[in-house]
């Protein structure tokens, strides 16, 4: 393939800061295979998960998606992990990860004010494919988020 030399592409942010908008025009540009699990587990398991039901559901998506990129990059691939990577213990891994396959990793870290994500996502919940996430599953979210820290590098990405 020609363009980009094999590396991980890793997308932090979160919900509706523009994470899969941004993987997909990665997609093209760099290009790279992307790896977005929402659109995985609508997929296999539909859009209507209980909160029983989606954890099991979400860790199968991420080790079947795991085998599937680690493989694309062993055979020269750049791959886009529209993962989000919200806690510092999931990057710390995936810097490991990294250069254990011995490939560089970008991470972009995507910022939108909660107000205008928020306004997104409701928009987004009433397309075809979409995973929906109520007003209430967002502010939820928010307790398991944690932003970059200092000593983290990042690519930062303003949005208009
Ligand atoms: N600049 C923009 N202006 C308006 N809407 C946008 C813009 N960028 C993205 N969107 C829309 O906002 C919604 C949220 O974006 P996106 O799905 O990329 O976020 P995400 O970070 O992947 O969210 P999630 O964490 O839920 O996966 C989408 O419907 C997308 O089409
Ligand atoms: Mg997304």
């Amino acid at each position: 393939m020609p363009g980009a030399e094999p590396g991980i592409h890793a997308l932090h942010g979160f919900v509706g800061s523009g994470k899969t908008t941004l993987a997909r025009r990665l997609e093209r540009t760099l290009p790279g295979m992307r790896f977005s699990p929402d659109e995985w587990l609508v997929a296999l398991s539909g859009p209507g998960l209980n909160a029983e039901e989606f954890p099991p559901a979400f860790a199968r998506v991420m080790a079947l998606m795991e085998e599937q990129w680690t493989r694309a990059l062993e055979l020269g691939v750049p791959v886009i992990l529209d993962h989000g990577f919200w806690r510092r213990a999931d990057r710390d891994a995936l810097r490991a990860q990294a250069a254990a396959l011995g490939v560089p990793l970008t991470l972009y870290a995507l910022t939108l004010p909660d107000e205008e994500a928020l306004r997104r996502v409701r928009v987004r919940n009433a397309q075809p494919g979409a995973l929906p996430i109520s007003d209430e599953t967002f502010r939820l979210l928010r307790a398991p988020f944690q932003p970059l820290e200092a000593d983290e590098e990042a690519v930062w990405v303003g949005q208009e």
